[in-house]
């Protein structure tokens, strides 16, 4: 018998508080033959962790235990006697999908069947004077994952010729998305909409113009870049990260026609949800741009993307990572015991990059 204790941030509704609780388990025999065991060395925080402990209504959440988090990184401690491709001692990165589930990745072990939690890959080696590998890699699943569905999910030929616009060029996955673009898809043109003190920062990953939405005109700003500088090339993209709708007015002004395969991508809706203090009805809100998305009344290609879990995502992100053609971008990291802390930051809604949590 191999007894550890398995330490995880667990909450039962929104109205109990997130507390770290621990279980023995035996490594011997916690697993399944196509399962692994991964000590997690790093997981890092999403605003859908704090979103879900948010819904967790206690009318519907019963009274079990509920983890947190999805992104993490680690090394494998078991390998059931069916697991092909991993072996006892690999480091591996993934994101661990679940809703509300027992098991989430800011615990000290995650028991899995690596066929079905299947975004996971070896962790590519980051070499970064600040950063262990471990907390670098932690950074990146969902945010690369997201990012990587926008770009190829939607049948889009994206590459040199193409033009994209991101509202909201400061947020993890637009960071992401933007260094695919210009590093990988060497994307022509990408445009991002930002505070103004977030230019510098942003400019240094790679966007090629950017727009300030705490001065006057954002919208106008850029409808002339697409008049003037573009010569009436519009986007082929416009992927919105914080939750906009100011765009709707204009977007024959800015996207290009449907037939031309564009795309109005979205991961926030249309209205930006105030995480520390959220409602159902925040979410839901129906607005009457929705008539012209859908059905005879569609006037643009629209999609509200919902992560999926995809291991081509994440054998990207490594090859990019080893390639040094992406960099996870981390804002701060944690110990496990300030786990509270480290959900403060990211309830901000301003972090750069990701609130990573050291679990050893
Ligand atoms: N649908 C999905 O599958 C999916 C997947 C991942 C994330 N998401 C959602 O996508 C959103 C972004 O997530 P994230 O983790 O990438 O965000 P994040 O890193 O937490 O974003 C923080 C950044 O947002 C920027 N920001 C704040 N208010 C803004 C505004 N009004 N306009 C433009 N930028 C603003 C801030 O930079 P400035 O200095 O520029 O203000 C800040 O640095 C969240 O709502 C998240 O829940 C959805």
């Amino acid at each position: 018998m191999t007894i550890v204790a398995n330490r995880a941030v667990t909450f039962v509704n929104n109205k109990s508080l997130p507390v770290i609780s621990s279980q023995e388990i035996d490594l011997d025999t916690c697993y399944g033959d196509n399962e692994i065991v991964v000590k997690v060395h790093a997981a890092a925080l999403n605003p859908i962790d704090w979103l879900m402990y948010q819904l967790a209504f206690s009318w519907f959440a019963g009274s079990e235990k509920k983890t947190f988090s999805r992104d993490y990184s680690g090394e494998i401690v078991k390998v059931g006697s069916s697991v092909e491709n991993f072996e006892i001692g690999d480091k591996v990165v993934g994101l661990f999908e679940h809703i509300l589930g027992p098991q989430g990745s800011l615990s000290d072990y995650l028991v899995f069947n690596p066929t079905k939690q299947c975004a996971l890959t070896k962790m590519p080696a980051c070499n970064d004077p600040k950063y262990s590998d471990y907390v670098l890699n932690a950074a990146w699943p969902l945010v690369f994952g997201t990012a990587y569905k926008i770009l190829f999910g939607y049948g889009q030929k994206l590459g040199p010729g193409s033009k994209i616009l991101v509202i909201g060029a400061s947020t993890s996955v637009s960071n992401a998305l933007v260094q695919i673009a210009k590093n990988y898809l060497n994307v022509e043109t990408v445009v991002g909409i930002c505070s103004k003190k977030s230019f510098e920062y942003n400019k240094a990953l790679g966007y090629d113009h950017l727009v300030a939405y705490d001065e006057d005109n954002t919208v106008e700003k850029v409808v002339g870049l697409v008049k003037d500088k573009f010569e009436n090339g519009k986007f082929d993209l416009v992927f919105d990260s914080v939750g906009n709708s100011d765009f709707f007015p204009r977007i024959h002004d800015v996207l290009k026609s449907r037939n031309e395969g564009s795309y109005y991508l979205t991961i926030a809706g249309d209205h930006k949800i105030k995480y520390a203090n959220l409602s159902l009805w925040s979410i839901l809100q129906p607005s009457w741009e929705m008539l012209k998305r859908y059905g005879p009344f569609r006037k643009y290609n629209y999609a509200y993307v919902l992560l999926n879990k995809n291991p081509k995502a994440m054998a990207l992100g490594a090859q990019l990572i080893a390639e040094k053609k992406y960099k996870p971008a981390i804002d701060s990291v944690y110990e496990f015991g300030d786990y509270a802390d480290a959900f403060k930051t990211l309830c901000s809604y301003q972090v750069k990059g990701k609130v990573v949590v050291k679990i050893d």
